[in-house]
């Protein structure tokens, strides 16, 4: 039997915003969601002109997200949204995601997961007692050839790794456009909105997510340098991080928001006894791997030598790309998946990643300030 269409409602993504567009491509491109409701923005004219565009019903376009939570509980089960998207800025993904989980709703929450580990470790236990699911946005661990990355690293074919590189650059913070009226920089740049960390926040938790997750390996400490390049800039636009990993291995985390002319220069690359592999977000259908006794090897998303895992996230043949849209994608059907009950076998980021993320931040912070060389790694709870 197939299993029905999931209902979503979504808080911010209105008129000129970013990621909440990306959601709603990603979680209608395989027909398992469908959009049903949605409080977009505080602005009355923008939300209702989101709600318009996208062709929602006007009862459902609420003018808070606590109407919205109100307003759908009291609709019939087989009529209400099963999970909310939280596409806001920073500070609101703590209390508006323990709100809905609160309410019985399921959660796909954006990254950072929230403003501190304190309020990350609520979300967690509002998620367990709550018994619904709560995903997080780490776009890019939904690529297939992350799948085949660290599929690789786990059976061994690097053997044991040593070395961990996660590098996300960025230029478009190069110069003061956050005082100039761009949106998405101001609240970025703004620590009562973005959180304690600046870029590394925002895409530092990318870099490390990754690493973590790619090679398998949790980091236990860090020695770390924030800059702010920027004059009058209020949070850090540039990382630079040394890792120690559990087992030995040792990493390197860059992170910058004002290395100019940069897009979204997302790189991974890891190294074991035996070999090392190499991953761009650029290039997200490209796998390289090198080896110490033959040569070095390139797998293509849909080509020949894939894992099984790897193939299920694979929607046309090799040579027609796919992108940033069907990662997201892979996410949300993996979350769908984990609400309908079956195919567990589909991964998706969850409350651990997000802690796990929280307490980097956390943890670089701390090094950062202090004038001591190396800072530990909460190791965080599982789930
Ligand atoms: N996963 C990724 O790769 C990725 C990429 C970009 C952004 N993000 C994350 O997504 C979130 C949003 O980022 P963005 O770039 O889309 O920001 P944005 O400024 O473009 O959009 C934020 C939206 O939230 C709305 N909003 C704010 N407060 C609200 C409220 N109380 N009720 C309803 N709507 C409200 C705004 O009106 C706006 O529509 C951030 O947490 C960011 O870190 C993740």
């Amino acid at each position: 039997m197939t299993a029905r269409a999931l209902r979503l409602g979504m808080v911010g993504g209105g008129e000129g915003a970013f990621i909440g567009a990306v959601h709603r491509m990603a979680a209608a491109l395989d027909g398992e969601w469908r959009l049903a409701a949605g409080a977009f923005s505080t602005d009355a004219g923008r939300n209702a002109r989101t709600g318009d565009a996208l062709g929602l019903d006007t009862r459902r376009v609420y003018e808070s997200f606590d109407a919205m939570i109100a307003g759908e509980r009291a609709l019939p089960a087989d009529a209400r949204i099963d999970a909310l998207a939280i596409v806001t800025p920073n500070h609101l993904h703590a209390p508006m995601a323990i709100a809905a989980l609160e309410a019985g709703f399921h959660v796909f929450c954006e990254k950072p997961m929230a403003m501190s580990v304190a309020e990350a470790r609520a979300i967690a236990d509002a998620a367990r007692a709550s018994g619904r699911r709560f995903a997080l946005a780490f776009t890019y661990s939904g690529y297939p050839l992350i799948e085949e990355a660290r599929a690789r690293v786990a059976r061994g074919d690097l053997g044991k790794i040593r070395l961990i590189q996660a590098e996300y650059l960025q230029g478009w913070l190069s110069e003061p456009i956050d005082n100039a009226g761009n949106k998405q920089a101001e609240w970025r740049t703004d620590p009562a909105r973005a959180g304690l960390g600046g870029c590394l926040g925002d895409i530092g938790t990318h870099a490390f997510q990754l690493a973590e997750h790619v090679s398998g390996l949790q980091v236990e400490s860090v020695s770390a340098e924030l800059t702010t390049h920027v004059p009058g800039r209020r949070l850090d636009d540039d990382v630079s991080a040394l890792l120690r990993f559990a087992g030995g291995a040792r990493g390197l985390l860059k992170a910058s928001q004002v290395a100019a002319g940069e897009e979204n220069g997302l790189k991974l690359r890891i190294h074991g006894e035996r070999g090392g592999l190499e991953w761009s977000q650029m290039e997200p259908n490209t796998l390289v791997l090198r080896w110490l006794d033959r040569p070095a090897e390139i797998v293509r998303a849909g080509g020949p030598g894939l894992q099984d895992g790897t193939a299920k996230l694979l929607r046309t043949p090799s040579g027609h790309p796919e992108g940033y849209i069907e990662a997201f994608a892979n996410l949300y059907r993996a979350f769908a998946a984990a609400i309908h009950g079956g195919d567990e076998d589909r991964w998706f980021p969850r409350v651990t990643d997000g802690l796990r993320t929280m307490l980097f931040i956390e943890a670089v912070i701390a090094n950062a300030e202090s004038d001591q060389k190396w800072t530990m790694v909460d190791p965080g709870e599982n789930e």
